[in-house]
């Protein structure tokens, strides 16, 4: 456990998702697969841990969903919270309970939260002027505006947040803002809202924050960046209708700011899970004795209002324990590039579900988890790590012993006789496993866990064959049973150390060495090297780990390669060795010529064209491209590139083109022109 603190039990929770949208591998491997490991591990360790997640269900990502779907919000909730929590389950997420923000406990919940800092006069009240939408009736707070990011330009921010630069942003922040819903300019019109007054916090954060010594670098950074910039006023309400009500009179049409109830869910569904165990009052030992090591599981877009926010809401209410640690990871990445739900650039887990196993996803995300940095996705990788690892290495360990003692020995343990020097390392190894992987996931470090796990069936291959059992069965029987005994008894060990992060396949080895219960039911520290007796009777035999074709996940590396050129809007590249080949005199036809752009303008009504008048040797000419999403006509000039001066012309919205200019573009849309990477007078030719 955390360095200083003697806690007596662990309270962890994750990120509680939007209820719009489907699980995607992106939201897996931040804040859900490493908690469920952790939470696993804390189990097996018999400490006393209760894991709680459920539906975000309000919110302004809600209420768009909805509108795009023509639906009403509830319908969208139902819909999502039903999907997830299934598709959660069959990946083996072993929450205590799966809530939603929508249940009656919650709403009564987070208003009497509201109402406690209310009556402690911790609230500002403040009227300002905010964005309204005349034609849709409505303020438009947060991802109901968009516009011009004011940090970085990019043209599409959200009210709430810049995308492209992270920035955190109020639709008054925008420039040019537009509403999401009807596309008009908003007009301002004053509004009352409460606010909490994060600087009157900031000190207390910052001395929190400070004694901190166990928390990791990507996620003190964030927030002390936040911290120095200043803890500013947050409105904790909003002119909407969906969403908990402002329990005040004359609040008519106002609701809770979605993260002001959404992580009070987590202490909602914690009292909900209670009252469903017959003991209500249980909820309170978990958020109020400060012997409570509270973790909260995120993704980093999360870290503000799990680091910040939220604290500062407990330290003003009072009653509540902080958390001990917010584990924060980076993103994940989709085959090189940002995954976008909006795109359908993602892997969706119940699609996922009906074509693969669990097992090694559970596997390939917890050894490619984006722990310290944004990590990738690849499916390729996927492919190799489930065969030349879980397959080659622990699959085949597991296999050859089992094989080997159905063979030789009719499927019982054979006895363990006078033991050698390699006996005893590889005993030593084993005795020393579960403190050292379960160091590595106390401290969150589930990649290392991984590389430990599979280190210990390395070992136990490479002892397999220097011991060299199948020849010594001959000429010393014993030798060979002693072997296979330690074998086996490897095999019930790694039963037990794989479980956390490889729920299904453990159990399955379990009963193929024929034992009953639950491994997940185990002690971590508790299996003993005798844990299988000699004569004790295997199981049948399975393969546990299925290598996979490539040929499986070849139509989901295409369909990933097709949404991707669709997102950029251009046709994907085909692969090289598809392309029919061409002789040099065929090229040769083919006139590339150095050209200088001598001037540029926009073509009217076309916002991808540029009209060029470039000079290609004493000709000046004029050609139409379609580069003006990527160049301004004033950067053009006085460029040198490269065209194809013999193609036949053609008429582009009412203008002549007399050539084409060459240009590439990746998959992920970078777009840069064919240059000279030194001068050489315009009208050279290429070739
Ligand atoms: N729904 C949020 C998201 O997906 C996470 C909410 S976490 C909670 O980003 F703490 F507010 F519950
Ligand atoms: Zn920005």
């Amino acid at each position: 456990m955390s360095s200083s603190k003697n806690y007596q039990r662990i309270l962890v929770t994750s990120a509680l998702p939007y209820a719009n949208g489907p699980i995607h591998l992106g939201h897996l491997a931040g804040a859900y697969l490493p908690a469920d490991i952790y939470v696993r591990y804390q189990r097996l360790k018999k400490r006393d841990v209760v894991y709680i997640c459920g539906s975000d269900e309000h919110g302004v990502p809600i209420t768009i969903a909805a509108e795009k779907k023509k639906v009403s919000p509830q319908a969208i909730v139902d819909e999502y919270h039903l999907r997830n929590k299934e598709a959660f389950y069959k990946f083996g997420m072993s929450f205590d309970y799966y809530g939603r923000t929508s249940s009656p406990v919650h709403h009564r919940t987070s208003q009497e939260f509201f109402l406690k800092l209310m009556e402690k006069g911790i609230f500002k009240k403040k009227t300002e002027k905010q964005l309204y939408d005349h034609q849709a009736g409505m303020f438009l707070p947060d991802r109901y505006v968009r516009g011009e990011c004011p940090v970085c330009g990019f043209a599409d921010a959200y009210g709430d947040q810049c995308e492209k630069c992270g920035s955190s942003l109020s639709p008054t922040d925008l420039k040019n803002p537009k509403s999401a819903l009807t596309g008009q300019v908003p007009e301002l019109k004053e509004t009352m809202h409460w606010y909490i007054p994060l600087g009157d916090f900031q000190q207390r954060v910052e001395a929190w924050i400070a004694s901190q010594d166990d928390w990791k670098s990507n996620v003190l950074g964030q927030v002390k960046s936040w911290l120095n910039q200043g803890l500013a006023d947050r409105a904790v309400t909003r002119d909407l209708s969906w969403g908990v009500k402002v329990p005040l009179p004359n609040a008519e049409g106002k609701v809770l700011y979605v993260w002001f109830d959404a992580p009070i869910g987590y202490i909602s569904a914690t009292k909900e899970w209670a009252e469903q165990l017959g003991d209500p009052e249980r909820w309170k030992t978990y958020w109020q004795d400060q012997g409570t090591k509270l973790v909260h599981f995120i993704g980093k877009d999360n870290i503000v209002f799990h680091c910040i926010m939220f604290p500062a809401m407990l330290m003003a209410h009072g009653d509540y324990v902080l958390p001990d640690n917010v584990p924060a990871n980076e993103f994940l990445n989709l085959e090189g590039s940002k995954l976008s739900t909006s795109r359908n650039y993602a892997v969706w887990l119940d699609d996922y579900l009906t074509k693969f196993e669990v097992d090694p996803l559970r596997y390939y995300l917890a050894t490619t988890a984006p722990e310290t940095k944004d990590s990738d996705f690849v499916w390729m990788e996927y492919l190799q790590r489930n065969n030349s690892e879980l397959a080659d290495i622990l699959g085949n360990f597991i296999n050859r012993t089992l094989a080997f003692t159905e063979k030789r020995f009719n499927g019982l343990v054979p006895p363990r006789g006078a033991t050698d020097q390699l006996d005893e390392e590889m005993l030593k190894t084993l005795a020393a496993a579960p403190q050292v992987i379960g160091d590595a996931i106390e401290r969150y470090e589930l990649r290392k866990a991984v590389t430990l796990l599979m280190d210990v069936a390395r070992s136990a291959n490479k002892y397999f064959n220097d011991q060299m059992p199948w020849a010594t069965i001959k000429e010393q029987p014993e030798k060979c049973a002693t072997t296979l005994n330690i074998c086996l008894n490897i095999c019930a060990h790694l039963a037990l150390l794989m479980a956390p992060v490889l729920p299904f396949s453990a159990q399955k080895l379990w009963r193929m060495l024929g034992l009953d219960g639950d491994v997940n039911e185990q002690g971590w520290d508790d299996l003993k090297i005798d844990q299988l007796p000699p004569r004790h009777k295997l199981g049948d035999l399975y393969i546990l780990f299925r290598k996979m074709e490539e040929s499986e996940i070849e139509p989901e590396i295409e369909r990933l390669r097709q949404a991707k050129a669709q997102l950029n809007n251009a046709p994907a590249a085909p692969a090289v060795e598809e392309s029919p080949k061409i002789s040099i005199e065929q090229f040769g036809q083919v006139q590339l010529r150095v050209a200088k752009v001598l001037a540029a303008e926009k073509v009217a009504k076309a916002d991808k064209l540029l009209q060029l008048q470039i000079q290609i040797g004493e000709e000046t000419r004029q050609i139409v491209a379609g580069i003006a999403l990527h160049y301004q006509p004033e950067e053009m000039i006085g460029k040198k590139i490269i065209v194809v001066a013999n193609l036949q012309p053609a008429t582009v919205r009412g203008i002549e083109s007399n050539g084409m200019l060459l240009a590439a573009q990746d998959e992920n849309g970078h777009f840069a022109l064919l240059g000279l990477d030194r001068d050489v007078e315009a009208g050279g030719r290429a070739r």
